[in-house]
């Protein structure tokens, strides 16, 4: 299998884990770098998290670049009661991969410049603030990304924020305007998909059975995301759909569709429109969940 090179911006964050631990187990991608910002919680635990990730799969030689600290213009929303104090849940990781000097806009424009121009995918699990800083500063590395997959936003789906707005864009609306803005070749996974793979009680159970110590551990971390939420039956794994629509397109529906960021203040913040006037974006529509989460857990195992 070739391996597809990929970049992870991220933010974990218990969901944005489970796609990193995807993306280090599975043949299918070849883990580049791993740049991060404040969004689940603030910037030195999701980079602290993404490193002992890394160090939990031995991955040391991965570089991990620590980016922005807060949205490009407004306060953030805060995620403490979904993904704990530490972001994780509670769950004991390793001692975490340190992140490199410099920051993570100028580890990705020199990543992009190095590399074949469109070579590179990247994938986005938090806002979108991290890219659009570089949209603004190194125009010329951004042209070089060949693809971009990022969770956020919702077209039908009632948000997680507002009543129509999700989490990764209502974070930073002005950096999801920046990004639909640049014409790059975008695929949005917004709440529609994401919320048709769900992980249960089993899903936890068949995970902590198996050998390897990264499907363990994301039986630990799925485990700790109904700590919170003890009556459901069910949680959506949204940040794992970026990497399993690359590994498997057709099971996640998508249509072109134009659209355009709102950036009012209160609840629409970051919402998605509809809109003539837009910018035409990838959308994934909708997901055969039951297929997506079996993919995620074999892959684990
Ligand atoms: C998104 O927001 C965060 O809480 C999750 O990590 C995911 O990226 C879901 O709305
Ligand atoms: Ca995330």
């Amino acid at each position: 299998m070739t391996r597809l090179p990929v970049l992870v911006d991220t933010d974990p964050g218990l969901d944005d884990a489970l796609a990193i631990l995807l993306v280090l187990a599975h043949p299918g991608f070849a883990l580049r770098g791993v740049t991060t910002l404040a969004g689940n919680i603030g910037l030195e635990r999701t980079t602290a998290n993404a490193g002992a990730l890394l160090a939990l799969a031995g991955r040391h030689d991965v570089p991990l670049h620590a980016g922005a600290g807060a949205p490009l213009m407004r306060a953030g929303v805060d995620e403490a009661a979904i993904h704990g104090a530490d972001g994780l849940g509670g769950v004991a990781l390793p001692v975490p991969v340190p992140a490199r000097t410099g920051s993570a806009v100028h580890f990705l424009a020199e990543m992009l410049r190095a590399e074949p121009a469109g070579s590179l995918t990247l994938l986005c699990l938090g806002p979108l603030t991290n890219l659009a800083h570089l949209i603004r500063t190194a125009p010329d590395a951004a042209r070089r990304i060949g693809r971009v997959v990022a969770m956020g936003g919702t077209i039908r789906e009632p948000g997680n924020v507002g009543p129509m707005s999700e989490f990764n864009l209502a974070f930073d609306p002005e950096a999801a305007d920046a990004v639909l803005r640049a014409a790059l070749d975008l695929t949005l996974v917004p709440l529609d998909a994401t919320r048709r793979v769900r992980a249960s009680r089993d899903t936890v159970a068949s995970l902590l059975a198996v050998a390897s110590p990264l499907g363990q551990k994301a039986g630990e971390i799925i485990r700790a995301y109904f700590l919170d939420a003890a009556t459901r039956e069910s949680r959506p794994l949204h940040d794992p759909c970026v990497p399993l629509l690359l590994l498997r397109p057709d099971l996640f529906p998508a249509q072109t569709l134009r659209l355009r960021v709102d950036l009012s203040e209160g609840p629409d913040a970051g919402r998605l429109h509809v809109d003539p006037a837009g910018h035409p974006v990838r959308v994934a529509l909708g997901a055969d969940g039951e297929a997506a989460l079996t993919l995620l857990v074999e892959s684990l195992r």
